[in-house]
């Protein structure tokens, strides 16, 4: 009887074949923590990751969020005993491998995704290319098939090529809504905000800095002349910089030498993002956030720019607004590299 409570209580916790619920014969809808607490169901894919643990951790302690749905293909057993021990309001369940996918994506309102393999140093985003490119197909057929209303925030690289994918996809299953599906750019401005305040002196809470385009390289826009609040900069700050801000991945990569990319400040920047699409989902008016999207601002198919989040997900997609010749350039080298790693994308999924 003690053992059976005792194994009541724990079994949200685990996969829904592990041995507590097997021994028990509990079942999860039978377990008394049903997330009963008012908010969203949020799903991690790839939470045993450098990113997906600390994203994990800082989700759980979101108030917004009820239930935390933690998947890889590997370890998330562990994550979800160790991150539901906190003792905040979500509820948290951990689904391992492919077969748990479906049960992992059911009824969510957000899905987030870090899964995939990060850059080492001397590889570019192209190289994680062909890797993620297959791990964010077989998500996105999992979110279509489990959770097609969700809306889904996109990190793993090349974002400029796996978004386009996750459209794809989508489009194929009849499930695409525009809308509901963002690449997260967040950790670009969260550097750029950083930066800027750094050379302005400013604490960077009260630095807000634009930067659209795509996530790598030269196709990180940062629109220096639209810096809240109103600051100039000389040409040597302006190039120094729009040369941090596009190349702050590499600055990571290069200090982890050998163990990874950016995986605490990302894991900051998609709870910032996160948190600003659910707050959209609740109603709140005026939240605006960059982000990589469908969007007619250019040309190309996908652009980052900032973006009003709602009820169903990015509601507006804004325009640059004024360029300075600087900028003006800067968005024509960017849109040429843009438009080759989006059609890498597509034609992924279309060949
Ligand atoms: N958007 C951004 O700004 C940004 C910033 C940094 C890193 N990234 C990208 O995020 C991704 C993850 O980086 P990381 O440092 O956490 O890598 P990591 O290797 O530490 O973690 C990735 C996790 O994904 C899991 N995974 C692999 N295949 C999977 C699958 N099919 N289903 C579910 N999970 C799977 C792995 O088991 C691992 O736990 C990389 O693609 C990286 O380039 C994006």
């Amino acid at each position: 009887m003690e053992n059976q409570r005792i194994a009541k209580i724990s079994a949200h916790l685990y996969p829904s074949n592990s041995q507590v619920e097997d021994n028990s014969g509990l079942r999860k809808e039978n377990c008394r923590a049903k997330g009963g607490a008012p908010g969203f169901k949020v799903a991690i894919l790839g939470a045993a990751g450098g990113i997906g643990q600390p994203l994990a951790l800082l989700m759980k302690i979101n108030p917004l969020v009820s239930v935390l749905h933690l998947y890889d293909v590997v370890n998330t057993p562990g994550v979800t005993a160790d991150i539901g021990h906190m003792d905040t309001g979500a509820v948290v369940r951990g689904f391992l491998g492919q077969a748990q996918l479906e049960s992992a994506l059911s009824g969510m309102d957000l899905v987030i995704i870090p899964a995939g393999v990060p850059r080492k140093p001397g590889m570019t985003r192209d190289d994680l290319f062909n890797i993620n490119a297959g791990i964010v197909r077989t998500l996105c057929e999992g979110i279509a098939r489990s959770c097609p209303r969700a809306i889904v925030n996109l990190i793993s690289n090349p974002v400029n090529s796996t978004v386009p994918i996750a459209a794809e996809v989508f489009k194929k299953a009849g499930t695409y809504d525009p809308k509901r599906l963002l690449g997260v750019t967040t950790l670009d401005v969260v550097r750029a905000n950083t930066f800027v305040a750094e050379v302005l002196g400013l604490d960077p809470r009260e630095v807000n800095v634009p930067v659209v385009g795509g996530h790598s390289g030269v196709t990180i826009l940062p629109l220096l002349s639209q810096v809240k609040p109103p600051s100039s900069f000389t040409q040597q700050e302006i190039e120094y910089l729009t040369d941090r801000i596009q190349n702050g991945g590499t600055e990571v990569v290069e200090a982890k030498a050998g163990a990874g990319s950016a995986t605490l400040s990302m894991a900051y920047a998609a709870v910032k993002f996160a948190d600003a699409c659910l707050r959209g989902l609740r109603g709140d008016a005026g939240v605006v956030e960059c982000a990589f999207v469908d969007s007619k601002v250019t040309e190309l198919p996908f652009f980052a720019s900032k973006v009003q989040l709602g009820r169903n997900g990015a509601e507006e997609v804004y325009q640059l607004g004024p360029l300075n010749e600087y900028e003006r350039v800067g968005l024509e080298k960017a849109k040429k590299e843009l438009a080759a790693s989006i059609q890498k994308g597509i034609s992924f999924v279309r060949k």
